[in-house]
């Protein structure tokens, strides 16, 4: 069922029940993060392997210290000027956290979300508040309520509507388990905006050897097979649908297309990417194709979801 009325999505909380929540980012699937077994529900509706570690909202610096053993002066600076917003970060957890919240990790992924309706809740809740993409795993992640009902149907928990998100992409997430802080995934803050704050940083794949748990090729997904190819190559024969950034020369041949930004703008790019992905997959098309965005800012996040959703394709 799809709410606005907030009591009643704390009470569910409270209860140890499941809601679905807005983001800034993206719809989250919520539960009380300091209660394993409410925790092991999200893992069971979302068929999520229990391996793969859940992100805590908490509404302030305060409460997230209230999390960790240790928080570095590098962290704490990027907290104070990113939160509330799409910023994640890692940090050594304490025993408040259970193991079932961070995948049996010794560390926890800590963010607070910059949307009036999951802080409010948080607040009346008074725990901190699990919760991953609302959406059945390796899919396309929602950022309306109704993505959320329709992604579980019959088995979708009550979802408090918050309106479309404005970000559209998951948070960035940036470890401090090592000396040098270190990006597990590209998101809604840009790089060039951490390292214009705290200096170098290593990306995940380049320079750092620490993996991220739960960050798989293949991820982001739709059901329609995804091809990233140039302007310039020939296309496949079939009914296709084109996914892009701001012009295509070649649109008409396309039976369906998602041009997400006619001006050239990366946020409102990104704040439609999921919904315009969603619109193609239910296209009945034989490949949608997908043309790259420019490699920056947030446009180097774009193609990361590009690369997951078009991986095995
Ligand atoms: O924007 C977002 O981050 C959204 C909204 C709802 O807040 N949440 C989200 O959660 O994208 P999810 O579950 O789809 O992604 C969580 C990812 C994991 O797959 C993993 O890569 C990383 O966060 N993560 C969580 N805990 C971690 C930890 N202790 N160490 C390293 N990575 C962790
Ligand atoms: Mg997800």
């Amino acid at each position: 069922m799809i709410t606005k009325n907030l009591t009643e999505a704390v009470t569910q909380l409270k209860q140890g029940q499941l809601v679905a929540i807005p983001t800034e980012t993206v719809y989250g699937l919520a539960a009380n993060a300091l209660d394993g077994k409410a925790v092991s529900k999200i893992f069971a509706l979302k068929e999520r392997p229990v391996d793969h570690p859940l992100i805590v909202h908490v509404s302030g610096i305060e409460q997230a210290k209230s999390l960790v053993t240790s928080f570095p002066e590098k962290a704490q600076k990027l907290a104070k000027a990113f939160w509330p917003g799409p910023l994640t970060l890692v940090l050594p957890k304490n025993d408040r956290v259970p193991d079932l919240t961070t995948g049996g990790m010794e560390s926890v992924a800590i963010r607070v979300p910059n949307h009036p309706a999951p802080l409010a809740i948080i607040e009346q809740c008074g725990f901190p508040l699990a919760a991953p993409s609302a959406n059945p795993f390796g899919r396309i992640s929602p950022t309306t309520a109704l993505h959320v009902e329709q992604s579980f149907g019959s088995e979708a928990p009550l979802i408090f509507d918050g309106g479309s998100c404005q970000v559209g992409v998951e948070s960035t997430i940036v470890s401090f388990l090592d000396e040098t802080p270190c990006v597990l995934r590209l998101g809604g803050l840009t790089i060039e905006e951490i390292v214009k704050l705290i200096g170098p940083i290593a990306q995940v794949g380049k320079t750092a050897k620490s993996i991220a748990p739960g960050m798989l090729p293949q991820h982001y997904a739709p059901r329609t097979r995804l091809l990233i190819l140039e302007e310039k190559d020939p296309l496949p024969a079939g009914k296709l649908g084109l996914l892009t950034f701001n012009h295509a020369s070649n649109k008409e041949v396309f039976q369906a297309y998602e041009i997400l930004s006619p001006e050239g703008n990366l946020e409102e790019a990104a704040s439609g990417f999921y919904s315009a992905l969603r619109r193609l997959d239910e296209a009945s098309l034989d490949a949608i194709i997908a043309y790259r965005f420019p490699d920056k800012g947030l446009g180097k996040a774009l193609n990361d979801r590009l690369e997951r959703a078009s991986h095995l394709n």
